[in-house]
């Protein structure tokens, strides 16, 4: 199995609403950051990162559900933000699902702040769902 592989694999499990095999490829594929986290040969994280005139987005923060809960979101996350500040962002924004506050408070955590939300920004089955826009200064 390859990276590509595994990381469809984990965000099946870990979403409800998962991103396609496609969507991850063509990230990979068009150069967005993708960091991973490895506990010995296994990724059992990931993250994924785009950037544009010194304004980063994370777009995909995951782990995988068996590795929850023991600070590895909150160490991947700091990789992240410690790369995209070498790439020289000054900002990193994020939306992240309103029936999601474990993911927004892990956000707030780290000293990401609520600056708007985007109504029904999400697919959510047969409906819609707002999110929650934060951002961090670098
Ligand atoms: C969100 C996610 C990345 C967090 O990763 P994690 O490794 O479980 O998080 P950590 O162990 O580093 O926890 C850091 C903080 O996040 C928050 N948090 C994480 N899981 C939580 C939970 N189940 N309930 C409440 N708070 C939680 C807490 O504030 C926690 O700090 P604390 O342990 O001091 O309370 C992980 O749950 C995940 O992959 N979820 C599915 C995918 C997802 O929703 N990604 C976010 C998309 S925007």
């Amino acid at each position: 199995m390859d990276d590509l592989d595994r990381i469809y694999e984990i965000e099946k499990l870990a979403y409800p609403f998962p991103w396609t095999r496609g969507i991850i490829e063509d990230c990979l594929r068009v150069g967005y950051a993708c960091f991973g986290l490895q506990i010995g040969k296994n990724l059992v994280g990931y993250t994924i990162f785009n950037w544009a005139a010194a304004e980063a987005h994370l777009l995909n923060l995951c782990i995988h559900p068996d590795w929850q809960q023991r600070g590895f979101g909150s160490l991947l996350l700091e990789y992240a933000i410690n790369q995209m500040a070498r790439l020289e962002n000054k900002t990193i924004f994020l939306e992240v699902r309103v029936s999601n506050p474990e993911a927004a408070a892990l956000y707030k955590k780290r000293g990401f702040r609520v600056v708007g939300h985007r109504l029904s920004y999400y697919q959510a089955g047969d409906e819609r769902e707002d999110a929650i826009v934060m951002r961090l200064d670098l």
